[in-house]
């Protein structure tokens, strides 16, 4: 077969890798990829807006399944044109992708099915958006309705960071289009954690669960990135699985199919653990970045295999089966990120081990030197036999990296640890 995976980040390198070990597999493309990719897999230059040239290309090569990574293609309609032109694509359709791309949308649909969330309201005019923060009080939470890369979220601790939040939204249009709309809302107060499913139509699976650190320092404090690091189990929190499964993932997946909404792809339920139980902070509709980097090193299964059932419509057919090993993923970012950083700086000390994998997120070739480009630059996700160790083991393959104004968490996976 010939595949190809649609993205160039971390998440894509890891799927790629995932993909690489496929038996089924004759040639994987990568579109565009990065350098890291590229030593796995064909990286082909092709805009993921240019729907016709990707499919031009697809028919050409006789790419047998395209695998969407990143949320912006699929929330464009990729899938729909995909399908449209007979290609077989594995991801949501446009109208399915809404659960991420509109925020207001995902609590609508979770108010009407009973889905536990935060309450919340939606504003696109400044003067009710601030009544209702004064209202209502702080600690309030300010998000961007569309995509906004992880950093469309405030979680304001006064009114006037609340204000700060919605002036940058409906005011300076910081987030364009994005964020002329804003949710606020009620604060959760707890521990977050990340479920993904495989999702086909009435039928899913659950994978492994895994937490996301979203604030760039230590002991959770700056602002919101995309996701500084993550790891696998999370065994203080797993307790809470077949609540969330009960209460959260069946009534959602039924509840879509109710609505008329064909949901192929991967269901991301961030969740908050509250004191009275597990709550939904958002839906995504792809694999975490940086969640999937811990959750694929411990997937046993053959990935496209369970990738293919699903655009089959045989999902039930297939048993997950996991690693007991750990993972933990430490995000190696460019000093300054999630705000101004410069890019450019050669990178060195580069090489996989046997229990590390080093996925690329953010770098290219300038010459003959990889280079810093972009905020999260490497992701290094390391496997063990507990938490500790396979953190003790990424935290010391990132020592002989280096790049300057490196900037990485020391404190990934203390939660559990
Ligand atoms: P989101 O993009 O909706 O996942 O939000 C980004 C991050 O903001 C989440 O991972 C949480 O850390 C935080 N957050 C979002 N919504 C809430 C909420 N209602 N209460 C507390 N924290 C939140
Ligand atoms: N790690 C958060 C996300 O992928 O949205």
């Amino acid at each position: 077969m010939k595949v190809a995976v649609l993205g160039s980040g971390g998440r894509e390198h890891a799927l790629v890798w995932k993909l690489s070990q496929s038996p089924r597999i004759k040639d994987l493309f990568c579109v565009p990829g990065n350098p890291g990719i590229a030593q796995l897999a064909k990286c082909v230059p092709l805009s993921l807006d240019d729907h016709q040239s990707l499919i031009l290309w697809a028919k050409k090569e006789e790419i047998s399944l395209t695998v969407v990574g990143p949320e912006d293609p699929l929330s464009n309609g990729i899938v729909d044109s995909f399908q449209a032109a007979g290609l077989k694509i594995y991801g949501p359709n446009q109208k399915a992708a809404q659960l991420e791309s509109s925020k207001t949308f995902a609590k609508q649909i979770m108010q009407l099915h009973g889905v536990p969330t935060a309450k919340s309201a939606s504003f696109t005019e400044l003067g009710s958006a601030l009544r209702y923060v004064e209202e209502n009080g702080a600690p309030i939470v300010i998000k961007a309705d569309g995509l906004a890369a992880g950093k469309g979220v405030t979680v304001a601790s006064s009114i006037r960071e609340a204000e700060v939040a919605l002036r940058a939204s409906l005011e300076k249009n910081r987030f364009g289009e994005a964020g002329s709309t804003v949710l606020i809302e009620e604060f959760l107060d707890g521990e977050e954690m990340t479920l993904l499913s495989f999702v086909s139509g009435p039928d899913y699976l659950t994978m492994v669960p895994s937490q996301d650190h979203k604030p760039v320092f230590d002991g959770d404090l700056g602002p919101n990135t995309g996701g500084m690091g993550a790891y696998s189990p999370v065994p203080h929190l797993e307790k809470w699985l077949p609540e969330i499964e009960e209460t959260i993932i069946d009534p959602m997946v039924k509840g879509l199919q109710q609505e008329g909404i064909d949901f192929q792809g991967i269901l991301y339920t961030g969740l908050m653990i509250t004191k009275d139980g597990p709550k939904v902070v958002e839906f995504n509709v792809r694999f975490g970045d940086p969640e999937a980097q811990v959750i694929l090193p411990r997937l046993q299964n053959d990935l496209l295999e369970i990738l293919e059932a699903s655009t089959a419509g045989g999902l039930s057919s297939i048993k997950l089966t996991w690693k007991q090993e750990a993972c933990v993923c430490v995000i190696a970012a460019s000093g300054g990120y999630p705000g101004e950083y410069k890019t450019g700086f050669p990178i060195s000390g580069l090489k996989s081990g046997a229990n590390d994998m080093v996925f690329h997120a953010g770098t290219k070739i300038v010459g003959t030197n990889l280079v810093t480009n972009g905020g999260r630059v490497l992701n290094v996700s390391s496997l063990g036999e507990s938490l500790t160790q396979a953190r003790t083991r990424a935290y010391e393959r990132l020592q002989n990296i280096h790049f300057e104004k490196m900037h990485y968490r020391t404190d990934i996976a203390s939660k559990a640890i």
